[in-house]
C-alpha cells in the first residue's frame, strides 16, 4: 500500500472529481437500513476534505445527488437533503477555519427549502477562501448540465452578444456551471461500478479514471492517497506520443 510520503507533491492532481458510491451496500452488509449508509457516506466526505486539503489539492468536486437520484423513493430523498442540511450546519465553520471556498453545480433550484438557503449562506460566507475550492455536485446532470450551457448560450447568440462563429471550446465551457473551475484531472469512483452515471460529461474529456471496489463509507485517507499515486504513475500523453511528453 502506498504510505503518503511515497506522494510526488510535485506532480499532485490539481482537481480530484469523486463519485462517491456504495452507501446502500454498505448499509446491507451491516444489515443497516440506507440511510445509514448515508450517514456514514458523509464521514467520509469529511476524511476526504481534510486528506485533499492537508496534501495540497486545490479542487475537490464531490457527487453528492444527481438528477436521477430524485427517482428514489421519496423517503431517502428526504434523508439526503437533511444530511446535506445537517452537513452545512456543521462544517462551514469548518470551511471557513481551513480557509475552503464553498461552491456547488447542478440545477439548485430543484433543491428544497431550508437547504438550499443554507447552501447559499454558506457559499456566500466561503466565497473569499482561497486554499481549496470544494465544489458540490447536487441535483446534478452532465447533459443537463449541456442542454442549458446551450439554451444560455444560444440566448446571447439571438440577442446578438456574441456571434454563432465565437463560440468555440473555450466559451462554450464558461457557460457551464463549472465556469472557471479546472477540467478534473483524476477521477475516482467507489463501489465497484464501471460508469460515469452523467457526471461531467465536458469535463472528462481527459480525466483519468481511477475505479475501486471500497464502499463510499469505508474510503479513508490511505485509499485517497492510492489512487493520487496510481494517477501519479500514469502517463497523460493528450493524443500525443510518448516520446513527445517526455521531450516537453
Ligand atoms: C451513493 O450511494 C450515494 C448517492 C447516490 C446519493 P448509493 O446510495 O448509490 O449506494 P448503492 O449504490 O445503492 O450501494
Ligand atoms: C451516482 O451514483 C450518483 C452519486 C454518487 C451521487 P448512483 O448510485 O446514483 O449511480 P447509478 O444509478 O448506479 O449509475
Ligand atoms: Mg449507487
Amino acid at each position: 500500500m502506498k504510505e503518503e510520503k511515497e506522494i510526488d507533491p510535485d506532480r499532485l492532481p490539481s482537481h480530484v472529481a469523486i463519485i462517491m458510491d456504495g452507501n446502500g451496500r454498505w448499509a446491507q452488509r451491516h444489515a443497516m437500513g440506507r440511510v445509514l449508509g448515508h450517514r456514514k457516506g458523509a464521514e467520509s466526505v469529511r476524511a476526504a476534505v481534510t486528506t485533499c486539503r492537508k496534501i495540497g489539492i486545490r479542487y475537490l468536486t464531490l457527487y453528492a445527488f444527481s438528477m436521477e437520484n430524485w427517482l428514489r423513493p421519496q423517503t431517502e430523498v428526504r434523508a439526503l437533503m437533511k444530511l446535506l442540511e445537517e452537513y452545512l450546519d456543521e462544517e462551514v465553520q469548518e470551511m471557513m477555519d481551513q480557509d475552503i471556498r464553498l461552491t456547488a453545480i447542478g440545477r439548485l433550484d430543484s433543491i428544497g427549502e431550508p437547504v438550499l438557503s443554507k447552501l447559499r449562506e454558506g457559499m456566500d460566507r466561503t466565497r473569499n477562501n482561497k486554499t481549496m475550492v470544494l465544489t458540490l455536485a447536487l441535483s446534478y446532470g452532465g447533459q443537463d448540465e449541456i442542454l442549458d450551457a446551450c439554451r444560455r448560450m444560444m440566448g446571447d447568440v439571438a440577442a446578438g452578444r456574441i456571434g454563432a462563429d465565437e463560440v468555440d471550446r473555450e466559451r462554450f465551457a464558461s457557460y457551464l456551471y463549472t465556469a472557471g473551475l479546472p477540467d478534473p484531472d483524476l477521477l475516482i469512483r467507489t463501489g465497484g461500478e464501471y460508469r460515469i452515471s452523467n457526471f461531467l460529461l465536458w469535463q472528462m474529456a481527459y480525466t483519468e479514471f481511477y475505479f475501486t471496489d471500497t464502499l463510499w463509507p469505508d474510503f479513508r485517507e490511505r485509499h485517497l492517497l492510492k489512487a493520487i499515486a496510481d494517477y501519479q504513475q500514469r502517463e497523460r500523453r493528450f493524443g500525443m506520443t510518448s516520446e513527445q511528453v517526455r521531450r516537453k
